[in-house]
């Protein structure tokens, strides 16, 4: 149970640990990087290395690594070391099978756009092409190269400054923000594995910061401790800024006599079950229903 297993990195074959890295920081969303060279070449390839790191300004980054078998440059590196601008593009389902063929490692003449029957669309503002296929783009001025070492397998952060952002109107809800079921996105796993964003994997968490929270530290002991309760559940309750007082429990004993003769798993599990439906507050009633007596 538990049983932990702990590696090195300057110990573990690095292949063994590419695969520690990419198979355990998941779902990685997928960056469809539009770049071309100073002779106007075009280059479309995928990276999973990608995120957000600034709102304002806005930032993205992704990360080419060295080829771990030459130890040689990503074209799309090569590119932007060349002309500062690139076009990312998100990948939706509709379209992903035609990013993994863009990631295959043609010549750096070869233009991947052909080889993966994805639309080039001329940008407004930079050179490089953006995806027609894709459901959001964002034009971007490449602000800093940054090298994360020089051996096989070392990485180079491109930091994208966007300029300029594309959005398709059907991902939208009428209150303007985007619904992940309609933007339809695709992350990757690790090997060969992928996901997709669908109805069962999409679920709200309120944030506790309205709010501030009591904590799980400051739980009555019999609830902090309780066997039934799982560490998800102490997360929710943890939510409210406090526990019921002494008055509202003893209005709610009053009200809800069928809980009069149950032990306390009875009542911790019952507790659960409101959890689940979000009814924090009524999960507390139930839990510290003999909790002044
Ligand atoms: C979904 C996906 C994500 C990828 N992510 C990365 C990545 O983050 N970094 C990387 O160096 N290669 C990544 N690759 C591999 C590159 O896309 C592939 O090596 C490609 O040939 C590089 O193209 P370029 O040499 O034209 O730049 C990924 C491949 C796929 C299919």
């Amino acid at each position: 149970m538990n049983e932990i297993k702990t590696f090195d990195p300057n110990s573990l074959d690095k292949r063994k640990f590419y695969q520690l890295l990419t198979g355990s920081i998941t779902p990685r969303p997928i960056a469809l990087v539009s770049s071309c060279d100073i002779n106007g070449n075009a280059n479309l390839s995928p990276f999973s290395f990608f995120n957000v790191f600034s709102i304002n300004p806005p930032i993205l980054v992704f990360s080419p690594v060295s080829r771990v078998r030459s130890n040689t440059n990503r074209d799309t590196l090569s590119n932007v070391k060349q002309l500062d601008e690139v076009v990312i593009n998100l990948v939706s389902r509709d379209s992903v099978h035609q990013v993994s063929l863009a990631s295959a490692d043609y010549d750096s003449e070869v233009n991947e756009f052909d080889k993966s029957g994805l639309t080039p669309v001329d940008s407004a503002i930079v050179v490089p092409y953006r995806v027609e296929e894709a459901y959001v783009s964002f034009e971007c001025k490449v602000t800093s190269i940054l090298p994360l070492g020089d051996k096989a397998g070392a990485g180079t952060l491109v930091i994208c400054e966007v300029l300029l952002a594309h959005a398709r109107t059907k991902i939208f809800n009428e209150d303007g923000s985007i619904d992940p079921l309609k933007l339809d996105i695709v992350a990757r796993l690790g090997g060969n594995n992928y996901t997709i964003t669908n109805k069962e994997g999409v679920y709200e968490i309120e944030k506790p910061i309205s709010e501030l929270g009591m904590g799980v530290d400051l739980m009555p002991e019999e609830v902090k401790n309780s066997k039934v309760l799982s560490g998800n559940d102490l997360g929710r309750l943890g939510t409210l800024t406090k526990i019921p007082s002494e008055a509202e429990i003893t209005e709610f004993r009053l009200e809800r006599t069928e809980f009069l003769n149950l032990s306390e798993t009875e009542l911790h599990n019952l507790a659960t079950v409101k959890l689940e439906d979000n009814k924090i507050e009524e999960a507390w009633e139930i839990l510290l229903y003999n909790y002044y007596n």
